[in-house]
């Protein structure tokens, strides 16, 4: 049944070079599979979400509301936890490579929010749903007030790792300063115990986030300080200046941050 529907397939592309000398139907080989198929504006969510990762599709404000149950279930399914753990494969592979110099200035730079702690307690509620519904900055911040965001397994994996090879651990997080205890105790509760600094914007600082990290960034270089990793869940964690000799781009498909 599949071998007769690709020889179509194939055969429509032969046919259709010969007549045009470009494989017009390419577009015929499109996998539908479980909700990942449903549409915005005819581009499957798993499309939405893989432009999304790429950084091709940037500044939106909200997940599609057609893709909540996509999203839904490739955040709370083993998809996710499986995305993440990849990405502390890959990095812990990298920082065993990495000779250090020993003298307490080889970092490791973390985001916090999607990086290091989920906030999908929070994401998976029926008023969030997923970042279908506007970013609610006071409902968020109030839940992050809580102090009760789990650890991204993966990365908690990772950063045990980082310590034990004798990578000094940054946290360089949008988080404003008001919420710097909560944050503290949070990081703790869910397993990361020791860092070099905790680095949290300032509640006068309106720049963009890559802006701001980046700056930050360049004065952790300016004191002596190399970034031989940096891990975030969006990509103006990664971008700008300063951005480490490696970067690792965790999973996010439910907000965008510039
Ligand atoms: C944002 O969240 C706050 C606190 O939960 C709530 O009172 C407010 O109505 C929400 N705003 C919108 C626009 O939903
Ligand atoms: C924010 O406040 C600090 C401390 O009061 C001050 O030094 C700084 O210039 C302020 N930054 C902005 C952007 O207003
Ligand atoms: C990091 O990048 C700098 C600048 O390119 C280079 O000198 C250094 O050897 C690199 N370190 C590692 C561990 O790759
Ligand atoms: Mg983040």
């Amino acid at each position: 049944m599949g071998g007769v529907a690709l020889f179509i397939v194939l055969a429509t592309i032969v046919a259709s070079s010969h007549a045009e000398g470009i494989p017009q139907q390419i577009h015929h080989l499109r996998l539908y599979t479980g909700a990942a198929g449903s549409k915005i504006e005819g581009l499957s969510c798993l499309s939405w979400r893989f432009a999304v990762e790429t950084d091709n599709f940037r500044d939106w404000s909200v997940v599609p509301e057609k893709c909540e149950h996509y999203v839904g279930y490739y955040m709370m399914g083993e998809q996710y936890r499986k995305d993440c753990d990849a990405v502390a494969f890959v990095a812990m592979a990298y920082a065993e490579t990495v000779a250090l110099a020993g003298d307490g200035r080889d970092i490791w730079v973390f985001d916090i929010d999607e990086t290091t702690l989920s906030n999908l307690p929070y994401f998976a509620r029926p008023d969030v749903a997923f970042g279908t519904k506007p970013f609610n900055n006071t409902a968020f911040n109030a839940w992050v007030a809580e102090g009760k965001a789990p650890a991204i397994p993966g990365s908690l994996m990772l950063y045990k790792k980082l310590v034990s090879l004798g990578f000094k651990i940054v946290f360089l997080t949008g988080t404003r300063e008001t919420y710097r205890q909560v944050r503290i105790s949070n990081l703790k509760k869910a397993g990361y115990h020791t860092w070099k600094k905790l680095i949290l914007k300032p509640d006068n600082d309106s720049s963009t986030a890559v802006v701001y990290k980046s700056s930050r960034r360049a004065e952790l270089e300016a004191a002596g300080y190399r970034i031989i990793g940096n891990m975030g869940d969006q990509w103006s964690d990664l971008l700008g200046t300063n951005v480490g000799n490696r970067t690792f781009k965790v999973p996010d498909p439910m907000y965008y941050i510039a």
